[in-house]
């Protein structure tokens, strides 16, 4: 967990085993576990604006499929991951031996990450990007190549390739890569991955991606066998912390992963399976989603920029933006008035970032800024 996580849960004055039986008696119906969400967020007083989370999910369906199924969760209910998978691979046009679950992305990052750490070598992620998880790869033993972003805050695909050699295990690209928000276009990716060795694993992390109208890589994972592409429903369908992610690759890829999970595909809860069933059929809510994070960005980037922030055009539920303009301190703004909000990414330039939250709560940011 991060430590701001760690330090919020704290300030709200909550322990797991409290969330836990709140949750227990709140989830006796759909309608009963929403007012569990808005008490939560209203005790806290906190707006919330670090982690790019979906402020308006779980989706209806999801919420019906955790009330409806809490009974059940006395049963491992084998037969509930071949339904999840199935309706993953349906969505992504793969077959199921393409798909893994894990814990989250999380969970997927960090086998891809003991997998290619198995044999050491090096890794290259562009700087700054998502980078959590290689705390994992720098602990076995893998050396990390940092790739600088293009001016204008692009991963540089050019300069990835020119990076690996013959002892790269790894490449990562975010995309669109966190914190910048920006994309790398899908035929770029393409031509990126038929220019890399297949000897090295090419891990294309598309949490965010739900956010764009682009294609997702998933299906050309059978043609390029050293692809894995990472993906959640923690974002755009709002299952943060339902745990909820998955792999999409080669079947022998995805073999070699699931064998370094000791119970392949069980990391993840019956509820949270059953959960995702559900979002997947809630298309209504994502396109609402989809719609509100437009709009609710919009806005806030024109604010920002009223402010003298340079901001990144953003293709997620986040925007990046620079400080260097802004005359006031920042995160004491943000504290004084019960925001999270993030951290500087890179000194040069004071670039920060915030989350697309509600429209009230964006409001409230940059009233708090202003
Ligand atoms: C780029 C990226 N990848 C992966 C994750 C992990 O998400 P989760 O484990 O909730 O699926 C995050 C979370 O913020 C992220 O931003």
């Amino acid at each position: 967990m991060e430590p701001n996580r760690r330090l919020w849960l704290k300030k709200i004055g909550i322990g797991v085993a409290g969330i836990g039986l709140t949750s227990f008696n709140s989830f006796a119906s759909p309608l009963a576990s929403e007012n569990l969400i808005n008490s939560f967020e209203n005790d806290a007083n906190l707006i919330f604006l670090r982690s790019n989370e979906n402020p308006y999910g779980p989706s209806p369906l999801a919420r019906k499929a955790f009330a409806e199924n809490v009974n059940i969760s006395n049963r491992y209910n084998w037969d509930i991951e071949a339904q999840i998978i199935s309706a993953i691979a349906l969505k992504n046009s793969v077959k199921d031996e393409n798909i893994l679950l894990g814990a989250g992305s999380t969970e997927i990052l960090d086998l891809v990450a003991k997998f290619v750490s198995l044999d050491k070598g090096n890794y290259v992620i562009a700087d700054p990007s998502y980078d959590y998880w290689t705390v994992t790869l720098d602990n076995f033993g893998l050396t990390k190549n940092k790739v600088p972003l293009t001016a204008d805050k692009k991963i540089n695909l050019k300069a990835m390739v020119e990076a690996v050699n013959q002892n790269t295990k790894l490449v990562y690209i975010c995309n669109p890569n966190n914190p910048t928000g920006t994309i790398c276009k899908r035929e770029a990716l393409v031509e990126f991955v038929t220019n890399i060795s297949q000897n090295t694993i090419v891990l294309i992390d598309e949490t965010y991606l739900d956010f764009t109208k682009q294609q997702s890589l998933s299906n050309i994972v059978t043609d390029h066998k050293n692809i894995i592409i990472a993906k959640t429903f923690s974002k755009m369908y709002g299952l943060a912390g339902a745990r909820i992610g998955y792999a999409i690759a080669d079947k022998t890829l995805i073999d070699n992963l699931s064998n370094l999970q000791s119970n392949t595909n069980n990391s993840v809860s019956v509820l949270s399976k059953l959960a995702a069933i559900a979002s997947l059929k809630d298309e209504k809510f994502v396109s609402n989603c989809y719609l509100l994070n437009e709009n609710v960005r919009q806005y806030t980037i024109s604010e920002l920029k009223k402010l003298n922030c340079e901001c990144i055009t953003s293709n997620t539920n986040f925007i990046y933006f620079s400080l260097v303009k802004y005359n006031k301190d920042y995160f004491k703004q943000l504290e004084d008035n019960n925001i999270e909000g993030g951290r500087i990414y890179e000194e040069q330039g004071k670039w920060t970032r915030i989350t697309v939250g509600k429209m009230d709560e964006m409001k409230k940011f940059i009233k708090a800024i202003q």
